[in-house]
């Protein structure tokens, strides 16, 4: 669906972090929709809200995510989507674990289990003002606990180390990941070594969203479509992974 929408609302979550709310129907859990901001340029935007209100997350980091993090009520954005695969929902006992802005994508795997008990979570962030959807979290999840790499909120450490500490005191069926990508790095082999399977969301650079240009490529994935969700044993066999991702003119650079 390919809509010109009208910002209803806009959260401020946290340092450099935003909240755009609007009507956009459809999606599951870790769908993306591309947003185009009128005469700058079109970005791929987890889903973090879905529903009759759909919402994205947006952190400050370069042009466009600039120009939709002034944007207020009533400006206007484009919106396609939803696209991709979202994640394998399972039964049993889930562990989210959000770095940053990370999160994001996993608060409508919240809203989408009843059972507060059956969801723990790990939110990771540089410092507590980076901390993000904390009381949305603990509103849908009996069990969620924080770290910041400076110790100023919760757990002193990185939230792989936190998820660890988790994996260990508790059993879960299958973590769900989401963070930059040397965090995911390092959640494969933790979960690996806690006998616990695991899906990562991935991120790469997207011009067209729906498996057309091929920019997104990661060993021969398309990001776009074949993720951006990806279970472990794929990720596991990427050699890209971790260490390379493509530019806008399509060459290959380090990670
Ligand atoms: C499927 C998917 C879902 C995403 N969901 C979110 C989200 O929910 N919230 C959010 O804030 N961001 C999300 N992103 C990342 C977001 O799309 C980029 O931050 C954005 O495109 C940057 O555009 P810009 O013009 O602001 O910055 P640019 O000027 O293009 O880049 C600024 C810096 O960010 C780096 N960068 C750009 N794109 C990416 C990328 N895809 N991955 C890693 N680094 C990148 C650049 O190398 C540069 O260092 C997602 C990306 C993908 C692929
Ligand atoms: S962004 Fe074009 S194929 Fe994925």
């Amino acid at each position: 669906m390919n809509d010109l929408v009208r910002v209803e609302e806009v959260v401020r979550e946290g340092r450099g972090i935003t909240t755009l709310r609007f009507r956009h129907p459809g999606g599951v859990p870790g769908q993306f929709v591309m947003v185009w901001v009128p005469g700058v340029d079109e970005v791929p935007m987890s889903l973090s809200y879905q529903g009759e209100l759909a919402g994205i997350t947006v952190k400050n980091v370069g042009e466009a995510t600039a120009a939709l993090s002034a944007l207020r009520p009533g400006d206007r954005i484009g919106v396609r989507g939803p696209y991709g695969k979202g994640w394998g929902i399972p039964k049993g006992r889930i562990l989210c674990v959000g770095g940053g802005v990370g999160m994001a994508p996993l608060m409508p795997v919240l809203d989408a289990i009843d059972d507060p008990s059956s969801v723990d979570v790990a939110i990771g962030a540089r410092d507590g003002g980076e901390v993000i959807f904390l009381e949305r979290a603990r509103s849908r999840s009996s069990d969620v606990r924080v770290s910041t790499d400076d110790g100023s909120l919760g757990f002193h450490g990185t939230v792989v180390a936190l998820a660890a500490s988790m994996m260990k005191e508790k059993r879960y069926d299958m973590v769900l990941g989401c963070g930059p990508e040397i965090m995911l790095r390092y959640l494969l082999p933790a979960c690996k070594e806690a006998g616990v399977r695991c899906q990562v969301s991935l991120e790469r650079l997207m011009k067209c969203g729906s498996g057309l240009c091929g920019s997104c490529v990661i060993d021969g994935f398309r990001v776009c479509v074949e993720g951006p969700v990806f279970y472990d044993v794929q990720v596991e066999g990427m050699k890209e992974f971790g260490r390379c991702r493509r530019t806008a003119s399509g060459g290959i650079t380090r990670a």
